[in-house]
């Protein structure tokens, strides 16, 4: 049996064995939302082999169950690139919600914005991405499959239904491009200004290869940013993982009632 059966095979054993409809990982300083699950919670810790998420303001668990009407299965924290060095250090836990018969992934990150109309505690709705940090989970992947195509890679149908609970819930979805750099360090203000250059709206440290590795399970998948902060350089304010922590409430809080209303739009369809 593969990892990724026998891991389903543990977790349907203490949350049932019908399959959640959208996967949910939740960014830095947005895990609160796994609490909010009426359901079973797992620690990564009773999964074997599962990456364990190091950094403060995850919180290390999945909890499957349900929210607004809709069976999820929460992520609430990830582990990153810059944690190991391994850009698949997410392939196990995707392929686990695979596994469970999962066929949408939701992910969620903090970022810092490069743009003027977005700023600290406003969202993004990722539109497109670049891997800056420059590597791929899929290298080393022995099949054709590793071929995967990323013109839309971001779901189109998934993001409509975004945009609609954002604008029926009153609050600003703008789309843009997400960035992403390896971490851990902050960028400098001359990456920053590379970025922008090259088309992006948005830099982080994670996403992109869950995005990725997605695609390649077949999954469709959408990402939204909480901006904590604007890019380094681009304001007098000063970036730091607590600056990050701090602020990410708030844009979590927007956040949430958007995701409330996707899932409750979402209950409401077959
Ligand atoms: N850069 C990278 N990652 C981030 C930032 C940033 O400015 N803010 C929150 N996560």
């Amino acid at each position: 049996m593969s990892k990724s059966a026998e891991l389903a095979a543990l977790v349907q054993s203490r949350a049932g064995t019908a399959a959640p409809r959208l996967g949910l990982i939740l960014g830095s300083g947005l895990g609160h939302l796994a609490d909010e699950v009426e359901g079973v919670a797992i620690d990564y810790a009773d999964l074997p082999g599962f990456p364990h998420a190091g950094v403060s303001g995850h919180n290390p668990k999945l909890v499957i169950g349900d929210l607004e009407g809709v069976r999820v299965a929460v992520f609430g924290g990830r582990v990153h690139y810059y944690e190991h060095g391994n850009p698949a250090e997410m392939r196990l836990p995707l392929e686990l919600l695979k596994a469970l018969g999962c066929e949408s992934l939701m992910l969620t990150n903090a970022a810092g914005s490069l743009r003027e109309d977005i700023g600290p505690g406003d969202l993004m709705l990722l539109n497109d991405h670049i891997a800056f940090a420059g590597t791929n989970p899929l290298i080393g992947e022995p099949t054709d499959a590793r071929f995967v195509p990323l013109t839309e890679a971001h779901d189109p149908a998934m993001r409509a239904g975004l945009k609609a609970a954002a604008e029926a819930e009153g609050v600003a979805l703008p789309e843009g491009v997400y960035c992403w750099f390896s971490g851990p360090s902050f960028e400098t203000p001359a990456e920053i200004r590379a970025a922008k250059v090259l088309g992006a709206d948005a830099v982080g440290m994670s996403t992109v290869p869950e995005v990725i590795l997605a695609r390649f399970l077949g999954m469709r998948v959408a990402a939204v940013s909480v901006v904590t902060n604007m890019g380094a350089g681009l304001s007098a304010e000063n970036i730091s993982h607590e600056h990050t922590k701090a602020m990410a409430p708030i844009g979590a809080a927007k956040l949430e009632t958007v995701l409330r209303r996707y899932l409750r739009d979402l209950a409401g369809t077959a």
